[in-house]
């Protein structure tokens, strides 16, 4: 078994040595290149973007407050700023951390655990305080006018939470659902935590009377985005190395118990309902077919981590050209729209589509410095 498990990584190795010295030329269809998806509208590119100013990078999620102001985005130093449609200008308005005296550059991974690195964004909509799951330093929540944050989980039984991504809030119920991406892996490191077949993400809950935290779901791949139904049946979990969304049964004949709400050609990150009740979910890439031999074989994804650095894994799992993918669930989780810039010419590594009910979407990414705004016709 080990010989020819050898042989096997010998032989995929030396592959796909060959496939990274000639993923510059231009050849077409090669197992390296994103998939194309049929039916997809090719038009994200027609993005208009919304560059970040004040030296920020990374908006992960994008949120609107209470008022219709915003929206609130999280980025790489650790900031949340908001943009001020009147005055078209982004001006700080909280942070997760303290010790801020050397966050200093636009994206310092090193620094993260110390400036904090907010990703999901929620507001209560009854008290107009934002919910925000840091990275690093878990599940906060901030007051109307901003400010430092103040943490409400960051352990859970005497462990720390390592990699807090994103939460919803059920208005109604008092309990906030968020996700711990990893117990083995940080947020720099979400690589590893993909190629290396790591499952020991988990969906949580907060009940903000009783400060009490539950597991709801655990063994997650990746445990990412996180959306309620309209109808708050349901909580929705990005998995996203296993290219899928979970549906977890908050209500009804399947209470406590999940399935797959959707297969995906990539890897989600947030998820985002829209005010009909479907789900926008941004793709940070579209899976490979040589993506999804690495996702779906552990052992080989460990035997490259030790041999490519972050960059080149990177590569290896998003396939060569940079691109956007944005898919619409329907509330029973079919496909019913995918919106792509295929070229990777506005918009990349999208991380939160966030549908206004004019018909804008704001989209985030995490390796960007602007927002995209998006029409829908
Ligand atoms: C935004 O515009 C308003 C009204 O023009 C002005 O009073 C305010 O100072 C501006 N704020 C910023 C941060 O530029
Ligand atoms: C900032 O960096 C300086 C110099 O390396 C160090 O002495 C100081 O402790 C750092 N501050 C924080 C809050 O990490
Ligand atoms: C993560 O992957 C990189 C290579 O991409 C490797 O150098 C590093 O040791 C890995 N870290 C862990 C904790 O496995």
């Amino acid at each position: 078994m080990k010989a020819l498990k050898f042989l096997m990584f010998s032989a995929i190795t030396l592959a796909l040595v060959s496939l990274i010295i000639a993923s510059d030329s231009n050849s077409e269809n090669n197992v390296f290149e994103p998939i194309s998806i049929s039916g997809s509208q090719d038009v994200l590119s027609k993005a208009e973007m919304i560059p970040l100013k004040l030296d920020a990078f990374g908006a992960e999620s994008v949120v609107f407050d209470p008022n219709g102001e915003g929206p609130y985005t999280g980025v790489a130093d650790g900031r949340i700023i908001k943009w001020l449609q009147h005055n078209q200008t982004w001006v700080d308005f909280a942070v997760t951390s303290s010790q801020r005296e050397n966050c200093t550059r636009a994206s310092a991974p090193e620094m993260e655990h110390v400036c904090g690195r907010p990703l999901g964004l929620r507001f209560d909509h009854q008290t107009g305080d934002l919910y925000i799951a840091d990275a690093y330093l878990g599940l906060q929540v901030v007051g109307p006018n901003g400010g430092l944050a103040t943490p409400l989980v960051q352990h859970f039984e005497d462990q720390p939470l390592l990699f807090t991504n994103d939460l919803d809030i059920d208005d109604h119920d008092h309990v906030i659902y968020f996700t711990d991406s990893s117990t083995i892996y940080q947020r720099r490191q979400f690589v590893n935590a993909t190629a290396s077949g790591d499952k020991t993400g988990r969906l949580m809950k907060y009940d903000k009377s009783t400060k009490q935290v539950t597991i709801l779901l655990q063994g997650l791949s990746f445990a990412n985005g996180v959306a309620l139904s309209k109808d708050r049946t349901f909580v929705l979990v990005s998995e996203t190395s296993a290219c899928r969304i979970t549906r977890y049964w908050l209500k009804g004949p399947n209470v406590g118990t999940h399935d797959t709400f959707a297969q995906l050609p990539g890897f989600p990150d947030n998820v985002r309902m829209n005010s009909r009740g479907e789900f926008w979910v941004a793709l940070h890439a579209k899976a490979s077919p040589l993506a999804r031999l690495i996702t779906s074989n552990s052992w080989l994804g460990k035997a490259l981590l030790r041999k490519f650095n972050f960059q080149q894994m990177h590569n290896l799992l998003v396939g060569g050209k940079p691109h956007a993918t944005a898919i619409k669930l329907s509330e029973d989780g079919g496909i019913l729209e995918v919106l792509e810039d295929v070229e990777g010419k506005k918009l990349r590594f999208i991380s939160e589509v966030h549908e206004e009910e004019n018909g804008k979407l704001w989209i985030g990414s995490v390796l960007m410095s602007s927002l995209g705004v998006y029409q829908l016709l």
